[in-house]
């Protein structure tokens, strides 16, 4: 996954721009990770791989002693050591040397390093957390092997994701009111052009998606939860939402899905999303978007619905999913 580690990449823009995990999702798996007994908080040991500027690896601090996050992005990684004062500041948390950041592959760090130098021994580990990254990873085989040999007994491996937020709702300042069909009707239609300009046309960012990465994340890492081994890992719990303005059933359950949205947000926030898409930093670089391709796609958005990048609300909800398991 290359994208993530070139040396322009907007690693801040990232931070801002994507949505961050809620409390009540860190509520689900710490309720996973403890069987319920929060006596047992806090948790000796946690790691976040993939774990980018650390949108999840920060709040891991809240119920683990030591949190170590590994990347294979150096760029991505100095964003999160940077952060480190400001994050701990805003969770309460004096001695920062609770947190730990490391640029490696997680190939590496677990497949294939020295287990006699690396700093996290085996069957030390109280939770594994690979948060919006797992459809990177090469050989799953592997990495519920290794991931298995980290944690102890009782231990928890989590990864969990999101993808293509659909728009379940908007209004537009000033706006003639709309009936509920009128309505969806230019919903469904968004969605078409959405998934037109990121994936279907060829002209568009489409063919720049690094595979099979994308493809296994737009299939809610299926490929991912058919490789886990049973013999190893026990009471798998996995759970995804995909919201569906068409049937009503838009907004999650926070109490056990991944809830991720973001309401009544400028259409304008929308787009800042947009600009965290690999594809989007891939397509510009081989080809010099020209055109300016973003530009194009939200002037279709406004020339269409009548929408103004800053006066209309939209409220965005993801395609989650997540899945936990415990270590045998
Ligand atoms: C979409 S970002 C997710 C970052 C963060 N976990 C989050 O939830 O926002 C994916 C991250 O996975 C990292 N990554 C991809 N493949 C990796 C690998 N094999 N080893 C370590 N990190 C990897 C990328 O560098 C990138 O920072």
């Amino acid at each position: 996954m290359a994208t993530f580690s070139k040396i322009n990449f907007k690693t801040l823009n990232y931070n801002s721009f994507r949505p961050h995990y809620p409390t009540s999702f860190y509520k689900i798996l710490t309720e996973y990770a403890t069987k319920g007994d929060l006596s047992k908080l806090p948790l000796e040991k946690s790691i976040d791989l993939g774990c980018g500027t650390g949108v999840a690896t920060y709040p891991l601090l809240n119920t683990s002693k030591e949190v170590f996050g590994l990347d294979l992005s150096l760029s991505m990684i100095k964003t999160a050591d940077s952060l480190i004062e400001s994050r701990c500041k805003e969770l309460g948390i004096e001695d920062l040397s609770r947190i730990k950041f490391r640029a490696g592959a997680v190939e590496d760090f677990l497949y294939t390093e020295d287990k006699s130098t690396r700093e996290i021994e085996d069957g030390s580990v109280d939770l594994i957390t690979a948060a919006q990254c797992i459809h990177w990873f090469k050989d799953y085989d592997a990495f519920f092997k290794n991931s298995h040999q980290l944690l102890k007994k009782g231990g928890t491996l989590s990864y969990f994701f999101y993808i293509d937020p659909v728009i379940v709702d908007f209004r537009v300042e000033n706006g003639t009111s709309l009936s509920k069909e009128e309505k969806i009707k230019i919903l469904r239609r968004s969605k078409q052009l959405y998934y037109d300009f990121v994936y279907n046309d060829p002209a568009s960012w489409g063919p720049h998606w690094e595979n099979p990465g994308r493809n296994i994340l737009k299939d809610y890492c299926q490929e991912v939860n058919q490789s886990i081994p049973t013999d190893l890992y026990e009471d798998i719990k996995i759970n995804t939402f995909l919201p569906d303005f068409e049937t009503g059933n838009t907004l999650p359950d926070d109490s056990k899905e991944l809830d991720l949205k973001k309401m009544d947000i400028p259409l304008n926030g929308f787009v800042n999303y947009l600009t965290t898409y690999s594809a989007y930093h891939s397509f510009k670089e081989a080809t010099g978007d020209p055109n300016n391709s973003l530009e194009v796609f939200v002037k279709k958005l406004e020339s269409e619905f009548g929408w103004d990048r800053n006066s209309t609300k939209v409220d965005l909800v993801w395609n989650t999913g997540y899945t936990f398991l415990t270590k045998k």
